[in-house]
């Protein structure tokens, strides 16, 4: 395991570093004395004879370097080594990247007058660091775990930091809006604490629905109430027939009767219908107060609860009015799942081989291996398939966060599962089983297009088979269900933005007209 600590000079990187890496059994590096040794020259030299811009070019190799040389090691990193997007991405994917953080004083405390430290020679101390801490507040917050470390000792702060990168978050890096998705067993009891660390919160409101509500829903409320935290619980009817305005307005009504207020947050503990709404509620409410999701279907942990959709449903169709409202934080507890009908757990598995051909050849290769083990509903294998489906959802929307571009090949599979979800009435299909059906469907047409040769759409196929999904294109062909083609919201004038898979990890959008697609899906 790679793990990395950033933050200001002072904040204890090296000293931590030591400690964690004594700990952990773990080799130590420190990026500015390796510099340093490769050129010969201090980092107050190289500051002050190349300039700021071309340190960060050097430290940015040195670091690609090391990440290629190490598979696991603390790597103290230098104070301004996260500013650069690309390297701060680099350090997300390759390791467990910790900010230390401390108060202004403790940090001027620690570093002495500023010796050694090229940033702030000639300048006041503490309010050269107070500007630091401003201008790189957004890069800081792109990490896997904040730790203050004004009061700790160095071997306090590296067993906190051992026991954040054991838990293995993925970040989502938004600046200052990051989140983090935990993905484990048994890990909703650190709802509790994990409220805790946003600080003073004044009320929560617990949504869920009645079916998740008496299964796990009360039992969260009274762990958060036992701590001390004054819990309204809602409860709505389960099911997409309750994704309506009506029960935003239940929501929104429990939390003004019960004084919420900015510092308030809302938790929605449910399926995808629960978060939907939960996260539209407070996105509305006050103009906006935090989101915390625990899904609890497999669909909401692979898919809805990570990216900020929010919204309900209308007469006029699905998830037409909404706003984008990013969570603070989703925890994925497969316990959970235990209580959940079996068709609803396969249905999300369409959305995990969506993901993974989406993803490339090791990620759908790896659900090739597992697929038994996760018909089965096997523990295991469905945390690594949570892991890889949340993981590529967090890279995408960091990207393109209000799918203008990359997003929408998430849609893969999407454009007749939707025709066939509304020419249902929303009631005779699971999404994630009319998801299976247009993924088949979106592979025939990849191989129409020449995108995908025949193999390639037997293997997407054989693969939802095993995994229990509809695979039956055919029934779903007629004009009715296909009328329905042209009423997707993805639709930009004439044409839909098909998205056409090639072999795992080539998937792209190709403009098509209505005729045009209607055309492609009927050949065989
Ligand atoms: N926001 C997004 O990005 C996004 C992405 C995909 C889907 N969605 C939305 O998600 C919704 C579908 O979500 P879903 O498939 O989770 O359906 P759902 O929320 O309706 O849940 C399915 C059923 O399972 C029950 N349930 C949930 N968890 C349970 C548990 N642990 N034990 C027992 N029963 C449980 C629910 O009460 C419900 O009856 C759709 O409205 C879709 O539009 C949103």
């Amino acid at each position: 395991m790679r793990i990395f600590l950033s933050g200001l000079m002072g904040a204890g990187k090296s000293t931590v570093g030591k400690a964690l890496a004594t700990r952990a059994s773990l080799p130590y590096f420190d990026l500015d004395e390796l510099i340093a040794r490769e050129t010969g020259c201090s980092v107050s030299e190289l500051f002050r004879d190349r300039g700021e811009d071309a340190f960060r070019a050097l430290e940015q190799s040195a670091l690609e370097r090391l990440i290629e040389a190490q598979a696991s090691g603390v790597i103290a990193l230098g104070g301004g080594a996260v500013l650069r997007r690309e390297t701060r991405r680099k350090l997300l994917e390759a390791g467990f990247l910790c900010t230390l953080e401390a108060s202004t004083d403790e940090l001027a405390r620690r570093v002495a007058e500023g010796q050694g430290r090229p940033l702030l020679e000639h300048s006041d101390v503490r309010a050269r660091l107070e500007g630091l801490r401003r201008d790189r507040a957004e890069a800081y917050a792109e990490c896997h775990a904040r730790i203050d470390t004004t009061h700790l000792t160095p071997e306090r702060v590296a067993k906190q930091i051992w026991e954040s990168a054991q838990q293995a978050p993925i970040a989502v890096p938004l600046g200052a809006r990051t989140y983090r998705v935990f993905i484990g067993s048994d890990i909703r009891h650190t709802l509790a604490a994990r409220v805790q660390e946003f600080g003073s919160i004044s009320s929560i409101l617990l949504v869920t629905d009645t079916q998740v509500g008496p299964q796990w829903g009360r039992a969260l409320s009274a762990e958060l109430r036992a701590v001390g935290h004054a819990v309204t619980h809602v409860e709505l009817a389960p099911g997409e027939s309750a994704k309506t305005l009506e029960s935003v307005d239940t929501i929104w009504n429990a939390a003004l009767d019960a004084g919420l207020d900015r510092s308030s947050v809302v938790i929605g503990v449910g399926g995808g219908v629960v978060g939907d709404l939960a996260g539209f509620a407070a996105a509305t409410l006050l103009r906006g107060v935090k989101v915390l999701h625990v899904p609890t279907t497999l669909l909401a942990m692979v898919d809805s609860a990570v990216g900020g959709k929010t919204g309900f449903d209308t007469r006029h169709g699905k998830n037409l009015i909404g706003a984008f409202h990013q969570p603070s934080l989703v925890l994925c507890d497969v316990q959970v799942l235990s209580t959940l009908a079996p068709a609803e757990r396969r249905a999300g598995l369409a959305e995990v081989v969506k993901s993974a051909w989406i993803d490339g050849e090791a990620a759908v290769a790896q659900l090739e291996a597992d697929a038994d083990a996760l018909a089965r509903g096997e523990q295991a294998a469905t945390l690594r398939a949570i892991r890889m489906a949340a993981g590529l959802k967090a890279r995408i929307v960091t990207q393109d966060e209000r799918e203008e571009s990359l997003r929408a090949l998430l849609n893969l599979g999407h454009t007749l599962a939707h025709a066939i979800e509304a020419s249902s009435g929303y009631g005779g299909i699971r999404h994630g089983e009319a998801v299976s059906i247009g993924m088949v469907a979106a592979c025939r047409v990849s191989h129409q297009l020449g995108r995908l040769a025949p193999e390639g759409v037997q293997r997407a196929q054989r693969l939802l088979d095993r995994l229990g999904l509809p695979t039956e294109v055919e029934p779903y062909l007629g004009d009715r269900v296909l009328s329905f083609l042209g009423a997707d919201k993805k639709r930009k004038g004439a044409k839909v933005s098909y998205v056409a898979p090639g072999l795992p990890g080539d998937v792209t959008l190709v403009p098509l007209t209505l005729n045009e697609l209607t055309v492609l899906l009927r050949q065989r």
